[in-house]
């Protein structure tokens, strides 16, 4: 372990504690295996349990706390978040691999949002209704659920855990945040500063372990009301399951194969740049990233080539690096399962144009580096074109026109982005009424969220709520229907 490390703890009613059993996990950096930040705990079900007791001591208080009150510990907190925001950038890069801009842009992201949810804090708990009582006052109150598990991928360990824990907090309920094992320290810092920011003892608290330990034992906790879970589809439908069966609320956001469909009449130059962004910013670790390119005929030679001598063009290492455009995979495990489908997209007859490789040299050698990598003559069925590869691999298929275009882009099992790339604004309206995605982007990249719109999916891509703006009250309150009549 590098002299750098330190040793971080959980975060239970209140006290910072190490795992019940003493067990901890070292916190690597992608991009140099042998820098290691941080050593945290590895929770299991015994921590868990102390969490979910300690979110449920705190509930009571926590939920009579007035809404106001709520409010301003979250600005307090987007304050000392954006005070700190260039050393949390830093741990994000190092922990995560994605570059220091991208790094710097989530974490203002995660100040905004705790700014947006603060200001939720004054807006309408409710709606009041007409009576057939002349005598009744008749009203329908938001309130809160309870303590809630928020389970956090790690590929955006800070907008996604503030975008789950803000609302969480700001409506009423305790959380217990289970962010991922890969990427604690973003998770941290998120929990310090809105225990500096004047949170009571038990509000938040903190697990660090693996999904399958301390994931698996919330999500069957009776005293946890409900969960938010954002990762992989094979997990979230699991956890659906034992959730739905204890009656428990649940939310879930998972995969996508989001298309970029490029018309003929496009402006080429600019659909390589957008289809690049989408598909190669964070290295390809977006449930928003593009990974199918739907191209027309007439287009595609041009669009395919100029695609592919940008992505051979960029510049691929170590995030902290200011020229770098594309970070490291974030393990040696993603690293596998990407080299694996790049093997497996070869395998099935379709054709590598760039890429496809790991790359090696005194800059790669330490660290999960794998070239920017795009496969043509694509069969709509091929794994590649299916599957989620959460890496750096782009497909291009065929089609024939617009009509064809959409079939392809729509056969596909997720439906959580989409982009099209057009001058013509009568089939960019086509587009947007006929693709089955729960966001859609004309003449812009497929990834992207702002805090005050809904976020989510169609399809499998979630389980049909949405996260953000107004869109997080429906998942982090419930309805008391009250008719009020005077003794
Ligand atoms: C974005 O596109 O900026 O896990 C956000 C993910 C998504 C968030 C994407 N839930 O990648």
């Amino acid at each position: 372990m590098t002299t750098s490390a330190r040793a971080y703890l959980n975060h239970i009613g209140g006290e910072w504690l190490p795992a019940a059993d003493g067990a901890t996990t070292p916190d690597v950096n992608p991009a140099r295996i042998d820098d290691v930040l941080a050593a945290f705990p590895s929770a299991g079900p015994q921590d868990a349990g102390r969490a979910a007791a300690a979110a449920a001591r705190a509930f009571p208080a926590w939920a009579r706390t007035p809404m106001p009150r709520r409010g301003e510990i979250l600005s307090k907190a987007a304050q000392l978040l954006e005070a700190r925001l260039d050393e949390v950038a830093e741990a994000l890069t190092r922990e995560e691999g994605k570059t220091l801009a991208e790094s710097k842009g989530e974490t203002a992201r995660g100040v905004s949002l705790l700014r947006y949810f603060a200001g939720e804090a004054m807006q309408p708990a409710g709606e009041v209704y007409p009576s057939a009582s002349a005598s009744t006052f008749l009203y329908a109150e938001r309130v809160p659920l309870g303590p809630v598990a928020l389970i956090t991928p790690w590929n955006f360990p800070v907008a996604i855990p503030v975008w789950k824990v803000a609302p969480a907090l700001v409506f009423g309920n305790t959380v217990v945040l289970k962010p991922a094992e890969l990427t604690p320290v973003t998770a941290w810092h998120l929990v310090d500063v809105l225990e500096k920011a004047g949170l009571p003892p038990g509000v938040l608290n903190l697990v660090v372990g693996r999904g399958s330990h301390v994931g698996k034992a919330l999500v069957g906790d009776p005293r946890i009301k409900a969960i938010s879970f954002t990762g992989s589809n094979e997990v979230g439908n699991g956890l659906a399951v034992q959730a739905a069966q204890r009656g428990a609320k649940f939310q879930l956001e998972m995969g996508g194969k989001n298309p970029v469909v490029v018309l003929r009449d496009a402006d080429v130059e600019k659909a390589v740049e957008l289809t690049i962004a989408g598909a190669m910013l964070s290295t390809g670790q977006k449930c928003t990233a593009t990974s199918r390119v739907i191209v027309e005929k007439d287009v595609l030679d041009r669009f395919r080539d100029a695609l592919a001598a940008r992505a051979a063009s960029l510049k691929v290492g170590d995030g902290m690096k200011p020229d770098t455009y594309m970070g490291p995979l974030v393990s040696a495990q993603a690293e596998k399962t990407v080299l694996g489908y790049i093997e497996a997209g070869k395998a099935e007859g379709a054709r590598l144009v760039t890429g496809g490789t790991k790359l090696r040299g005194a800059e790669h050698d330490r660290g999960y580096f794998v070239a920017p990598t795009v496969f043509d003559r694509v069969g709509p069925d091929m794994r590649i074109a299916q599957e989620e590869i959460f890496g750096p691999v782009v497909v291009v298929i065929e089609a024939k026109d617009f009509d064809d275009a959409v079939r392809l882009a729509n056969h596909t099992r997720f439906g959580l982005s989409a982009s099209i790339a057009t001058r013509d604004l009568g089939l960019a309206m086509r587009f947007v009424r006929e693709i089955e995605a729960g966001i859609v982007h004309v003449n812009s990249q497929t990834a992207g969220a702002e805090p005050q719109v809904p976020f989510g999916g169609f399809k499998g891509s979630s389980s049909g709520s949405r996260e953000q703006g107004k869109a997080a009250r429906e998942f982090f309150t419930q309805i008391k229907t009250v008719y009020l009549d005077p003794p």
